[in-house]
């Protein structure tokens, strides 16, 4: 047997071979400069952003964690002497809930919808009714698909208080009525870790807004509440991009659409080839039976999905092997998440047990996120679809 051909969870290194010239020179641009920390070059990119988002203000950051935070301060009145609860998914990367508790909030964990693995609003709006001092709402855009924001900016309303949308894994992603996402809520936050869809040569977020007052705020935050020089009218922190991320991350939002659109080629072949073998999409619970796996349901256009990560599902007692089977077949794959924040043992102290968000616990048993960054070529694809294929025929044959 020939060795099978190697297929990464996400390889940058085509992207940079393709780039090379326009990076190298951005690069050397800065360095020419010796302008390193914000600047011009990093105000340029901000307006290249802030046209891509259709935001009225972008405001660069250290990291997308950073713009959590940075979200907070501005938002929530009072900080750190305040005692108040902000509503968030449990099942996302941690950045999420940690950002709640670092300002020294108490993060409530919210279920997800099963169906796109977003945050579930029946369930934020019962929480939102028992919490005492509700003082923000976090929905995050999972994977690159917006979360219900209707639902959610309904309820900010009803309560007064702002949303923040976690937008680390979704730049360019649209909702139900295709508006950007990140631009309707209060403040949208994004990351530029190098594994997203628009990532930078190390840590690099941003935040955005459209109210003038609050992107002031976060302006001066990021550099200590300071303005003007020397001058500090609250505690901000050092959070500040740096011009050769700008640089960067400037060559590349100019490829961002052509990605996007080869992300949705390869899910699209991912969809077909699993289809073809009989799985149906995640709107199909995997306990009705049937081929068990789960293809990832996508809201119908005008919503985009930008599949910052394709995720599928199949059963708990399956995941793992399928893993290790992928795994010496030289596939890349990832569990995001498998353990949900009111699982983790930083927040034990929260008192929650793994049943109380049952479709967060479920889902971090249940799916694992295959290759599908832009460049994987059609061989790449055929060996990850085929490869699954053939592993649960195996095992269904296996069952019968
Ligand atoms: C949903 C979510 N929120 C926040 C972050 C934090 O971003 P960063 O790694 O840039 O701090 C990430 C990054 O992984 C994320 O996926």
């Amino acid at each position: 047997m020939t060795d099978p051909i190697n297929v990464p969870l996400l390889d940058l290194k085509p992207q940079y071979k393709a780039l090379k010239t326009e990076i190298d020179a951005a690069v050397q641009a800065v360095v020419d400069s010796q302008y390193f920390i914000l600047g011009p070059t990093v105000s340029e990119f901000e307006a290249k952003c802030q046209q891509y988002c259709e935001a009225e203000h972008v405001i660069g950051c250290g990291s997308g964690s950073d713009a959590l935070l940075l979200a907070l301060m501005a938002l929530v009145p009072g900080l750190p002497k305040v005692e108040g609860q902000v509503i968030c998914p449990s099942y996302t990367f941690f950045a999420t809930g940690g950002a709640i508790s670092r300002v020294g909030l108490t993060p409530v964990y919210c279920d997800i919808d099963p169906v796109t693995y977003n945050m579930c609003p029946e369930h934020a709006a019962t929480l939102a009714e028992q919490c005492d001092n509700l003082v923000a709402i976090m929905p995050v855009h999972l994977y690159g698909q917006a979360a219900d924001m209707d639902a959610f900016l309904e309820l900010g309303e009803r309560y007064g208080v702002p949303v923040i949308e976690d937008a680390a894994q979704a730049l360019g992603t649209r909702d139900a009525h295709g508006h950007m996402v990140g631009t309707r809520g209060t403040v949208g936050t994004w990351s530029f870790f190098p594994s997203k869809n628009l990532g930078g040569f190390g840590d690099g977020g941003m935040c955005s807004t459209d109210d003038p007052d609050i992107a002031g705020r976060l302006r001066i935050d990021r550099v200590h509440g300071m303005e003007p020089k020397y001058y500090h009218q609250h505690v901000g922190v050092n959070s500040r991009l740096d011009a050769l991320q700008a640089a960067v991350l400037s060559v590349k939002l100019d490829h961002l659409e052509s990605w996007h659109e080869a992300r949705q080629r390869n899910a699209a072949f991912y969809d077909q080839a699993f289809a073809a073998a009989g799985a149906v999409d995640s709107r199909t619970p995997l306990a009705d039976g049937g081929y068990p796996l789960r293809t990832p349901y996508a809201l119908p256009a005008p919503a985009r999905h930008i599949y910052n990560q394709y995720v599928i599902r199949v059963p708990a007692d399956m995941r793992d092997d399928l893993r290790t089977h992928l795994g010496e077949m030289k596939i890349g794959t990832e569990i995001y998440y498998p353990v949900p924040l009111h699982m983790q043992e930083c927040f034990a102290d929260l008192g929650y047990s793994p049943e109380d968000l049952p479709e967060s616990f479920l889902a971090s048993r249940e799916t694992i996120a295959l290759p599908i960054y832009p460049d994987l070529t059609t061989e790449q694809l055929e060996h990850v679809a085929g490869t699954i294929v053939a592993w649960i025929g195996d095992r269904v044959a296996i069952n019968a």
